[in-house]
C-alpha cells in the first residue's frame, strides 16, 4: 500500500503505525536517502544536492533501490510506501515491477491537510537521530525535552525543513506528485482521509480505509 499527501501531511508518522498493526515492512524513500546521505554513499553524494533543494531526487538513483527493496524477502507479506510513488513515472514503474510479480497496490491513502497546517507541522518537527520517530513542539512533544520517547536518542530537526526549502518542496509535490491522486482514483484504489485530526484518529480512520478499499478490490477482483 501506499501513503501519499504533501510534505508534512503525516505520512511517516501514520505509515510507520500502520506497518507495524499490520505486521509488514515500512519502506520510506526520504529515510533511506537521507540515511545514504549521512553514510556518504555514492547514492547519498549524488542524492544530497536535490534534497537541499527541495526537489525530487532523479528516477535512475531511487525507481531501482524501491524495486530492490519490494522484491526483497522482508517484503514478501506486502509493504507500506511512504514517499514512493512521486510522480507518475515512478507510478508506472511501480505497477510494472508488481505486476511482474503477480501482484499490485491494494490501496493508496491520501492525507489531505491544509496548506497552513503543513507549514505549522515543518516548522516545529524532530526527529530522533537513532530510531527517526518524528516529534512536533506543540502536537508530539517528547516527555523530556530533545530525547526521544522510545529509544533516548537526541532529537534534531531536517536540513530540508528550513522555510524556503519547505515552500519549493510543496510547489514540486503539486506539479510532480499530485497527478498520482487522479491516477489512482481512477484504479479504484484511492481513500482519502482527513490528516488534520489528532494523530491516533487519523491512524484509525487509515485502518478503516485501507479495510474497505482492500475489500472493494479484492470483490471487484472475485466479480470479475
Ligand atoms: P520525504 O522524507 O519523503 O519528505 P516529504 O514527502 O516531504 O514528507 P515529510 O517526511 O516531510 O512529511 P510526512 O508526510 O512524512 O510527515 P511526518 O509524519 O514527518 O522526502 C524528502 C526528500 O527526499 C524529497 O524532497 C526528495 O528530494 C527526496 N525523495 C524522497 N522520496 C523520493 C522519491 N520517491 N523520488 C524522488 N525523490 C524523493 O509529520 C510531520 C510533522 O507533523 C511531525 O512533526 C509529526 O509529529 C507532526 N504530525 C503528524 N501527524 C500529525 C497530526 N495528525 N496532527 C498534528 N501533528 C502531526
Amino acid at each position: 500500500m501506499v501513503f501519499l499527501g504533501p510534505p508534512g501531511a503525516g505520512k511517516g508518522t501514520q505509515a510507520a503505525v500502520v506497518a507495524k498493526r499490520l505486521g509488514i515492512v515500512h519502506l520510506a524513500t526520504g529515510d533511506i536517502l537521507r540515511e545514504a546521505v549521512r553514510q556518504g554513499t555514492e547514492l547519498g553524494q549524488q542524492a544530497k544536492e536535490y534534497m537541499d533543494r527541495g526537489e525530487l531526487v532523479p528516477d535512475s538513483l531511487v525507481v531501482d533501490l524501491v524495486m530492490d527493496r519490494i522484491s526483497g524477502p522482508d517484503a514478501a507479506a506486502g509493504a507500506v510506501l511512504d514517499g514512493f510513488p512521486r510522480s507518475i513515472a515512478q507510478a508506472e514503474a511501480l505497477d510494472g515491477a508488481l505486476s511482474r510479480m503477480g501482484s499490485g497496490v491494494d490501496a493508496v491513502v491520501y492525507l489531505r491537510v491544509s496548506e497552513a497546517e503543513l507549514v505549522r507541522r515543518l516548522s516545529l518537527r524532530w526527529e530522533c537521530s537513532q530510531c527517526r520517530t518524528p516529534y512536533h513542539g506543540e502536537s508530539r512533544p517528547p516527555k523530556r525535552p530533545g530525547i526521544c520517547d522510545l529509544c533516548g536518542g537526541v532529537l534534531t530537526q531536517r536540513e530540508d525543513d528550513r522555510p524556503e526549502t519547505v515552500r519549493r518542496r510543496l510547489k514540486v509535490y503539486y506539479e510532480q506528485t499530485a497527478p498520482l491522486l487522479e491516477y489512482y482514483r481512477e484504479k479504484g484504489v484511492l481513500a482519502e482521509v482527513d490528516g488534520e485530526e489528532p494523530i491516533p484518529l487519523v491512524t484509525e480512520r487509515v485502518l478503516e480505509a485501507i479495510g474497505s478499499t482492500v475489500g472493494r478490490v479484492q470483490r471487484g477482483a472475485w466479480m470479475g
